[in-house]
């Protein structure tokens, strides 16, 4: 166990909540990035992710801020708080305080998550999170599957590029999930914040089979540091969202969503319980990495194999666009 080299102020999309958490009228207390956070659902359905403190005295907006329509009222004196951040009323003064506004967090609700926005330099999003159906360009969408089932740990010691890492790292899984061969990598494309791993791997058969002859599969799509997508083929029809947060200078949340396709059949109760089953499976392989990742020294630079050069270098060199120059700087 060793607190991470890298910055746990890294830029880009991060979950901080799944949206069934957060009904309307509902304030959700959080910790990310080092912040008091709150979450709140206006009337409208409109959800808004703010820093927690009243900008009049400083009163904690999750300890009874009051939802009232479409504002967030603070439990000290009144005061309220529009989605933007904004004071809107002090209910003793005929006009509000213009010029305060407490920070607000750009948001997208996307597959039940919450995610959010962060950049130390509040840059505006330069990429979209990706969506676990819509982003694989197949139209496919939840219908086509049974609900999500979830996996929620809190507070680990490790940092999202290590599990970012984990899909470049061929060799782990004969070690980690017992594949029975090593899988290949059929796609590396590191060129933009949202970058793309593909790899031919199956969990069946036995050493002898060669890996030409598999034909199954998984396609992953990287959106920045904070959450990756994956799909399956030749398989169980799957998807997972991992999504990793920094919660401060040494923890993050982690978060692992699945989906498992439906497929027409005789017996739907029977299918249902399979899929949960299987469901159950996959989030069990990446709790095996889970136990890896929270114990595990970021080693800079690595022991490498010839082979596993390239994708590691790649993958470096891609994260640091998420690791602000300002940042770094005021880090010394
Ligand atoms: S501290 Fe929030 S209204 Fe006074
Ligand atoms: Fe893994």
């Amino acid at each position: 166990m060793a607190k991470p080299p890298l910055s746990m102020k890294p830029t880009g999309w991060f979950q901080v909540a799944w949206s069934d958490e957060i009904g309307v009228g509902d304030v959700h207390r959080m910790t990310y990035f080092g912040e008091e956070m709150v979450a709140w659902r206006a009337e409208s359905g409109g959800l808004t992710v703010m820093n927690a403190y009243c900008e009049h005295l400083g009163a904690h907006l999750g300890y009874g801020g009051k939802v009232v329509g479409e504002v967030l009222q603070c439990p000290f004196h009144g005061w309220q708080w529009s989605q933007q951040g904004r004071n809107v009323c002090i209910p003793y003064q005929d006009r509000p305080n213009r010029g305060r506004r407490i920070r607000t967090y750009p948001v997208v609700e996307r597959n039940e998550s919450v995610y959010v926005w962060h950049d130390v330099q509040r840059r505006e999003p330069f990429f979209d999170p990706p969506d676990v159906f819509a982003s694989f360009g197949d139209g496919s969408g939840a219908d086509g599957y049974y609900p999500q089932q979830r996996l929620f740990r809190v507070g680990l010691e490790l940092h999202p590029q290590y599990v970012l890492e984990n899909g470049v790292d061929f060799a782990h899984f004969k070690y980690v999930h017992n594949t029975p061969i090593v899988p290949v990598f059929t796609r590396h494309d590191f060129a933009e914040p949202v970058s793309f791993v593909d790899f031919t791997i199956t969990f069946e058969g036995d050493d002898g089979q060669r890996i030409e002859d598999v034909n199954s599969g998984v396609e992953a799509i990287n959106g920045g540091l904070g959450i990756a997508v994956t799909k399956s083929w030749g398989m169980v029809d799957n998807r997972t969202i991992s999504a990793i947060t920094p919660v401060d200078e040494s923890t993050s949340d982690v978060r692992f969503m699945v989906y498992i396709g439906r497929r027409p059949g005789k017996d739907p109760a029977r299918a249902a319980t399979k899929a949960a089953e299987f469901g159950r499976e996959v989030i069990r392989q990446f709790e095996q990495d889970i136990e890896i990742w929270a114990h595990q020294r970021y080693s800079d630079p690595p022991a490498l194999a010839t082979s596993e050069y390239e994708g590691f270098t790649a993958i470096r060199a891609w994260a640091t666009q998420f690791y602000p120059e300002a940042f770094a700087s005021q880090k010394g």
